[in-house]
């Protein structure tokens, strides 16, 4: 009889420990303690057993219901510690595994190129100065020595409005901005979007100009060559040769167009210097005393020279683009070669 319980008891044991979930484990205990269970039976029916065999028979079944049930619930508290385990080790994080991280952004190219431009002029002593892309005539042309019906209008191709306006077809409306407000000595930069009606492959609508302007007694061409040849230097960050072209702006007198030396062959000759070895890259000269008139200036007294230049084609130049479309396609890839140093 004790024995049979003790089979009892290590069979209850053997299944619960074989449970593989609650539910398991709770068919198990009901199998032996349930109402209709192995062991509830047995506790039911001690009264049909001989007296003398009654205690030792009820302790027994008290003793393993007692076993039975402790295991069941040590089985589950097991079960469900497990269970939480794998969940954790499932979402467990790699602490040692590189971040994703967050990509910083970079400056777009031309950007990087006109604070360039725009830190080498203010060591210089050069303000920076701002003005209207929708000019007049009198500030785009006019007062900049294009007299009306003046064939060097056409070569502008501008974009204009019904009422009179029109697009800046450069930044040079900014040296009659200044002057007329400003009175000598003057050094400034102007920055800022011109428009021309001319699309290709070098050519983009809207692009950024570059202007600069001194007037001052003494301002002359030595020093627009001085500047212009440690400015050359200091984009490019090479020894390049410059050379002064002379050149036709009505504003200016004389005029001259800078080429630097071509910076991809070094002045070689290859194909995107046309084999020249050289590459134009700014107009310039000495302010048209006519010009100084218009504003006021006594030309007697005070001279200026000027300069301008593309931005997108400075930035070209620089870091070795050759499609300008590419500054204006928003291509990440692209974009992303100019965001670390320099
Ligand atoms: N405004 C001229 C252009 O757009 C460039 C220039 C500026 C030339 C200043 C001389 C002096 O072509």
């Amino acid at each position: 009889m004790l024995t049979e319980i003790e089979n009892l008891e290590a069979q209850a044991l053997a299944a619960l420990a074989a449970a593989a979930g609650r539910e398991e484990v709770e068919s198990v205990r009901t199998r032996y303690l349930g109402r209709q269970g192995v062991v509830t039976d047995r506790l039911r029916s001690l009264g049909s057993l001989p007296p003398d065999a009654r205690p030792a028979a009820g302790q027994a079944l008290n003793r393993i219901k007692n076993a039975i049930q402790e295991a069941a619930q040590s089985r589950r508290v097991a079960l469900s510690r497990a269970a939480e385990d794998a969940e954790l080790e499932e979402g467990r994080i790699d602490v040692t595994l590189p971040g994703r991280g967050q990509r910083a952004g970079g400056l777009h190219p031309v950007t990087r190129t006109l604070e360039r431009i725009e830190t080498f002029f203010r060591r210089l002593g050069f303000d920076i100065v701002e003005g209207p892309e929708i000019e007049d005539d009198f500030h785009n042309f006019e007062a900049l020595n294009f007299p009306a019906h003046h064939p060097a209008r056409a070569m502008h191709d501008t974009f204009f409005f019904d009422d009179g306006l029109l697009l800046r077809t450069h930044t040079s409306n900014m040296q009659i901005r200044v002057m007329a407000v400003q009175p000598p000595p003057l050094r400034v930069i102007a920055i800022g979007r011109v428009y021309r009606c001319d699309s290709d492959l070098t050519h983009t609508p809207m692009f950024q100009q570059i202007e600069g302007l001194v007037v001052d007694e003494q301002a002359n061409f030595a020093n627009l060559k001085g500047i212009l040849a440690s400015f050359c230097r200091h984009i490019f960050e090479s020894d390049l040769d410059i050379r002064f072209r002379p050149s036709y702006f009505p504003f200016t007198e004389p005029s001259a167009e800078v080429d630097i030396q071509c910076v991809i062959c070094k002045g070689a000759g290859c194909r995107v210097c046309g084999q020249t070895g050289w590459l134009e890259i700014l107009g310039s000269g000495m302010v048209h005393p006519n010009v100084l008139a218009n504003v006021g200036i006594d030309s007697e007294r005070y001279t200026g020279f000027a300069f301008g230049m593309g931005a997108e084609r400075i930035t070209m130049l620089r870091y070795g683009v050759d499609d300008l479309r590419l500054f204006m396609e928003n291509d990440l890839p692209f974009l992303r070669q100019f965001s670390g140093g320099g």
